[in-house]
């Protein structure tokens, strides 16, 4: 098993490349089947989805579809509702169309709960979420919960395939655990 050192954390590899390429072609199959009559809009969340998202859309069959980025930090200010901030905003018209929302990991479902709603008030027709990674014991957001997930993970820091440590460490081909 292979294992890396970051910052004084030892990680090791929970997913390898192989497993990965499973769980991707996985989500790619459902997600072709649903939208097999449907042009979806890809939105990837910058910028840890990049790696999972550039699997997962050449792993898509027949289906016709546009993909666009943004990025974005999510805060709760002094309003109850929190306030989404976009860094790279959405370029592309969501209006009338069937948007699916591309992430690294749900943790606390903020920013997805967030891009959900904003989604809907730009009158998008339907929107859902693709995840690499679901942490199901940390969700606060029901609305969160991705419709498709490659892996469920418990509570641990995971980095690698895409997800950071402090911007570093995206690199990594497989996603490895943090040890006690
Ligand atoms: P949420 O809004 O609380 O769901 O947070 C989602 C974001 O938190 C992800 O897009 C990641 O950037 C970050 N995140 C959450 N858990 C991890 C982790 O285990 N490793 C790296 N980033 C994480």
């Amino acid at each position: 098993m292979r294992s890396i050192d970051e910052q004084g954390y030892h990680f090791e590899e929970w997913l390898t490349p192989e497993q990965i390429a499973k769980d991707v072609k996985q989500v790619a199959a459902k997600i072709s089947a649903d939208y097999a009559d449907k042009e979806p809009l890809f939105v990837v969340v910058l910028n840890g989805a990049f790696v999972f998202a550039s699997d997962l859309i050449r792993a898509l069959n027949d289906i016709r579809c546009e993909v666009t980025f943004i990025r974005v930090s999510s805060y709760w200010g002094m309003s109850s509702t929190g306030q989404l901030e976009f860094i790279v905003p959405l370029q592309q018209v969501v209006d009338g169309r069937d948007v699916i929302i591309v992430e690294d990991i749900v943790d606390s479902g903020l920013t997805i709960h967030q891009l959900k709603a904003y989604m809907r008030a730009q009158g998008a027709t339907s929107t859902r979420v693709a995840s690499m990674l679901f942490k199901p014991n940390k969700l606060e957001y029901d609305d969160a919960k991705p419709d498709y997930i490659g892996h469920e993970i418990t509570d641990e820091f995971v980095v690698g395939y895409g997800l950071d440590f402090d911007g570093f460490v995206r690199n990594l081909d497989a996603i490895y655990k943090v040890q006690e």
